[in-house]
């Protein structure tokens, strides 16, 4: 079993060596990866070719009778028509090994990560760079909207994503206008980052004497970050996931790392949640086998929001018009998404047999005094200095 593994592992090592030397010594391949995203254009094979003819110049220097060059003439017009198609066809072959090669970089790299994991192994830190120039995408879609202590949260989430490799972060405002304070956030928070706006709709927004649980909140903010994805990423192109962080969560940023992988739609628990210390799946052999939790059980997916991501192809190309919906029964917004892109047997299971909480769904007290201070200040016209943001 050791042996076999060894084996394999000193096979990986070889093959990402093989490949780093090819790519280093070889600017030629660096051009063809390349290529996906700017592929050749006619002009530039078509110059390719000229090249090699100039530099060959089979006919030069060779001075026999009129017909006797004619008939030499067509025959290396045929000659050179043969090269080229057969560049073509060479061309062509290259893009198909190129397309084999980034799949076969992914599945080692998710190897590589698990057998370096296993052996906690320094002496592959340095192959770690080319891993991140394929690393999939982590896309986060957070909801936000306007409140005493929204600074202090986007902070906390912030703090987390910040460590993380290829991310990308959608925040999404439930406001008429984008608002300063989160576009100045995002600005000097050195992420990859697209800040979006959207104001959830009359009939959506809780009033006055309804209970907090039976209006689901950032709906329409989520599905928005969706549709950008939809509308702005090639998933043909893109590997990656989506997750949904709400802002209100506290999240280890090893999660992020976690879920990067999934292929499908990924589970863990989360702490806090369905009224026990955690709730979320069990797992057993790698599949998911049912759901701990004290309140919801009655959810198709008893689930947080926090508890799962989904494969960027999922959304992107399998099930290209799934949202979520909104409807009045309290805790239903996961299954809504979920029961229209997979079923339970088809959960990948995340963080070794979903044994690890990295996730906790706290909740960010009030801070009522500061609140009721600030009105009586506010009311004497001596409000705490407005240029210092909270
Ligand atoms: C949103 O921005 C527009 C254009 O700047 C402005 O006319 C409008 O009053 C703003 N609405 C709110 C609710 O701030
Ligand atoms: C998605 O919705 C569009 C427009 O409503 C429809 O034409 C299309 O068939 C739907 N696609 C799927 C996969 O359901
Ligand atoms: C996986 O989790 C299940 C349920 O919590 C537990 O019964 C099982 O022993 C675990 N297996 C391993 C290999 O940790």
């Amino acid at each position: 079993m050791n042996r076999i593994r060894c084996t394999k592992f000193l096979l990986l090592v070889v093959f990402l060596g093989l490949l780093a030397y090819l790519m280093l010594k070889d600017e030629s391949i660096c051009i063809t990866v390349n290529s996906v995203h700017n592929p050749m254009t006619a002009r530039e094979i078509a110059a390719l070719l000229q090249e090699d003819e100039k530099t060959e110049k089979p006919w030069t220097g060779r001075k026999r009778g009129k017909i006797l060059s004619r008939v030499k003439d067509n025959e290396e017009v045929e000659a050179l028509e043969g090269k080229q198609q057969s560049l073509l066809d060479h061309l062509i072959k290259a893009r198909k090994m190129e397309e084999e090669l980034k799949k076969n970089i992914i599945r080692l790299t998710a190897e590589l990560r698990n057998v370096r994991k296993s052996r906690g192994g320094s002496e592959l830190k340095r192959l770690m760079g080319a891993e991140e120039l394929n690393l999939p995408t982590v896309f986060v879609i957070t909801p936000t909207f306007k409140r005493f202590v929204q600074k202090a949260e986007l902070t906390r989430v912030y703090q987390a994503l910040k460590p993380v490799k290829n991310l990308h972060w959608i925040v999404v405002e439930d406001a008429v206008n984008k608002t300063d304070l989160v576009a100045n956030f995002l600005k000097t928070s050195g992420l990859k980052y697209t800040h979006l706006n959207v104001r959830t709709p009359d009939i959506l927004r809780r009033h006055r004497n309804e209970l907090r649980r039976m209006k689901p909140r950032g709906v329409v903010q989520r599905n928005l970050g969706i549709q950008w994805l939809r509308e702005n990423i090639n998933p043909h192109k893109v590997s990656g996931v989506i997750y949904f962080a709400d802002d209100d969560n506290t999240y280890d940023s090893k999660i992020f790392d976690e879920m990067r992988w999934i292929q499908r739609v990924g589970v863990w628990p989360v702490a806090f949640t369905g009224a026990v210390r955690w709730a979320g799946p069990l797992c057993k052999n790698g599949k998911v086998v049912g759901f701990h939790a004290k309140w919801g059980r009655f959810r198709p997916f008893p689930i947080d929001m926090a508890a799962f991501a989904v494969n960027l192809k999922k959304l992107l190309i399998d099930f290209p018009n799934a949202t979520f919906v909104a409807v009045e029964q309290p805790g239903m917004l996961e299954s809504s998404l979920l029961s229209q892109i997979t079923k339970v047997e088809e959960l990948e299971p995340v963080t070794p047999n979903c044994s690890k909480v990295y996730v906790w769904h706290t909740r960010t007290e009030t801070p009522k005094d500061s609140i009721l201070g600030e009105r009586q200040l506010i009311k004497k016209g001596m409000p705490s200095d407005k240029s210092i943001e909270t």
